[in-house]
């Protein structure tokens, strides 16, 4: 009803006004009086009802506005309340889609879009957008309950995902499904796992060892001496290596819990003193111990932990090394700590290269004698991750190899000396 209606409204009472001031006019020019009278009714009468339809118009007029705004109103508040649950669902770290009963998919959150890097999946099948029969057959197969799953998905990559999947309720047909991605969950507990699994087998072996010889010098009833003394000896060596691996795994464990305590520090005397643990073995070997650095190099980290990294490259450098020198480097290179250990040893096969950084790796046990744990290397990893710093290698067999380490420096400066 606008403003047309308004206009049309007034035209009733007008030609009623006209008709009665024509019939008073006629009146008073003197023509007949019953017709001018029946005319001045029939005008007074029209006016009247004009007057009352245009009160009737207005009325339904203002009716009508009153209405339109609350409509206006409403229609602003689902507009608010579609926003704030698009940016909810769009925010969410899970994969969310709406599907009518056929499997077409009428809504999908930012998070199901990059999931399956499908652009515009609206009005696509959720088959080809997930590529999954699985997840079809899932949706397909709702009745009244809910459905939980857990799905592998091939595409884009290879993913292992709970799924959920639910009728939106109040009679309607329409699915709902949720996809959390749990890849990295189950990954880490497959870890988990090998590494007990490791520790169990690593600690078997010593222990069988030690068992048998005690064994066998019990029931021994031969009084000889130097049987006795070397199955002794190979006790203690098999309980020193029962001690290398509590101690590593301590030390690895350490790393892994609570928060990193950084200070500023001196990678350079940590250095020398690493340098130092394996000065006698060294020399023992006829091996050359080698450091090149500034007179100070000083970086925010874990003193304890860098020291420990140190001693593990060190060590690995001068048992994998039967004559030549051990170079140990320091540099600064932009905004990182650069440190080289280099040795002239066996070096490693490149097969076993992108392996040997994990727990109880090592690359042949017959020429590791006495055997380490094989968690050396899977420490210094650790340990530098840990500080946002890197560790690479490179090797080439009976020449040699190269693990090289990249530490931010952070804000690091020399420490304030003492006040004058
Ligand atoms: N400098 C090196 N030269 C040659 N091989 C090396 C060197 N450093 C490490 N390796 C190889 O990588 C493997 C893993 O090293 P890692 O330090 O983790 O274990 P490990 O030395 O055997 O035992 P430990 O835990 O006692 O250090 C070693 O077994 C060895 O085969
Ligand atoms: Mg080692």
């Amino acid at each position: 009803m606008g403003r047309r209606a308004e206009t049309w409204g007034w035209t009733l009472p007008a030609l009623g006004a006209g008709l009665f001031a024509v019939a008073i006019l006629a009146a008073l020019l003197g023509a007949e009086l019953w017709p001018a009278v029946v005319a001045g009714v029939a005008g007074l009468g029209v006016l009247l009802l004009g007057l009352a339809n245009q009160r009737i118009l207005t009325h339904l007029h203002g009716e009508v506005e009153t209405a339109r705004s609350e409509s206006a109103l409403a229609e602003e508040r689902l507009a608010q309340q579609r926003t704030a649950v698009d940016s909810f669902s769009n925010g969410l770290d899970v994969a969310i889609f709406l599907c009518d009963e056929r499997g077409l998919v009428l809504y999908a959150n930012r998070k199901a879009i990059e999931m399956f890097r499908f652009e515009d999946p609206v009005g696509r099948a959720i088959l080809a957008v997930s590529l999954s029969h699985d997840l079809e057959k899932l949706v397909g197969s709702i009745l009244e309950e809910p459905i939980d799953g857990e799905l592998a998905f091939s595409y884009p990559e290879e993913r292992i995902a709970r799924v959920r999947a639910w009728r939106e309720g109040g009679g309607s047909e329409r699915i709902f499904v949720s996809i959390v991605d749990i890849t990295e969950l189950r990954r880490l507990e497959r870890v988990r796992q090998d590494f007990v699994a490791n520790v169990s087998h690593e600690v078997r072996t010593p222990m069988t060892t030690i068992r048998a010889m005690a064994e066998t010098l019990q029931d021994d009833d031969t009084d000889d001496p130097e049987l006795r003394q070397r199955y002794l000896e190979r006790i203690i060596t098999e309980v020193d290596r029962l001690t290398l691996i509590s101690q590593d795994l301590l030390i690895l464990s350490a790393a892994e819990s609570g928060v990193l305590r950084k200070n500023t520090c001196d990678l350079v005397p940590i250095a020398r003193n690493a340098l130092a643990l394996v000065d006698e073995a060294a020399r023992t070997k006829g091996l050359n111990l080698v450091l090149e650095a500034p007179d100070s190099l000083f970086a925010e980290a874990n003193g304890a932990q860098i020291g420990q990294v140190f001693v593990n490259l060190i060590e690995n450098a001068v048992k994998y090394t039967a004559e030549g020198t051990v170079t140990m480097r320091l540099r600064s290179e932009g905004p990182n700590a650069i440190i080289v250990v280099e040795d002239t040893g066996i070096g490693i096969p490149s097969e076993h290269l992108p392996r040997i950084f994990e727990r109880f790796y090592r690359v042949d046990k017959a020429r590791t004698r006495p055997g380490g744990t094989g968690l050396g290397l899977s420490i210094v990893r650790h340990i530098i991750e840990s500080h946002g710093g890197t560790v690479s290698v490179e090797s080439a067999l009976n020449r040699g190899s190269v693990f090289s380490l990249s530490l931010p420096l952070g804000e690091a400066g020399p420490p304030p000396g003492p006040s004058a």
